[in-house]
């Protein structure tokens, strides 16, 4: 099953609204078993992926909380359904920012309680492109508990909603 609601069309979506260009280097921040990664890396972007517990050798293991990338050193960052369930989403925000290079782009889907244009904005990000996504997120929840797979350690509850976001660093 895909890690996150949407599947690789979705990912495609995201690419298709942040219009990256070609080359570009994107660090996929969460990445999983590397999906993206590789999806990335076949469209013609230079593509790495960052996770707590990679699955999958394209994926390197590290904590996106405190990333040993140096600053200013990517075109774009990639992260869906991560921050949340890292349970520090200005954190992951915060680091997103410091690896992006100026003008850089943040292609993010996710949980957020509140809305997440201020604490996109509050992180130096504009925000380009907001999207609610939350009937696709609850179809892929039911099917992952229908199947009985796990979404994450930490399952929200409550008045959250998911959200396609491109931002781009200010
Ligand atoms: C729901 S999965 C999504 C994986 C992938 N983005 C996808 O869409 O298939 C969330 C991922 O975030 C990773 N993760 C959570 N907190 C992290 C952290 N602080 N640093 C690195 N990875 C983290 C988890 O290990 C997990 O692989």
């Amino acid at each position: 099953m895909n890690g996150h609601p949407g599947g690789e069309a979705h990912t495609r979506r995201m690419l298709a609204l942040a219009a990256l260009e070609k080359g570009a280097g994107v660090l996929d921040m969460g990445a999983g078993s590397g999906e993206a990664v590789r999806l990335l890396n076949e469209l013609g972007y230079d593509a790495r992926g960052l996770d707590l517990e990679p699955r999958g050798e394209i994926v390197a293991q590290g904590d996106f909380l405190h990333m040993s990338f140096p600053s200013v050193s990517f075109d774009a960052v990639l992260s869906q359904c991560s921050f949340f369930v890292s349970g520090d989403v200005p954190g992951a925000l915060r680091e997103a920012h410091r690896v992006l290079k100026p003008g850089g782009k943040l292609l993010l889907s996710d949980v957020f309680f509140d809305s997440p244009a201020p604490v996109m904005e509050a992180a130096g990000f504009e925000v380009l492109r907001l999207e609610d996504m939350t009937d696709a997120w609850r179809e892929y929840y039911l099917e992952a508990l229908w199947r009985g797979e796990s979404c994450g350690s930490e399952i929200p509850r409550g008045k959250c909603r998911y959200w396609l976001i491109i931002g781009r660093k200010t």
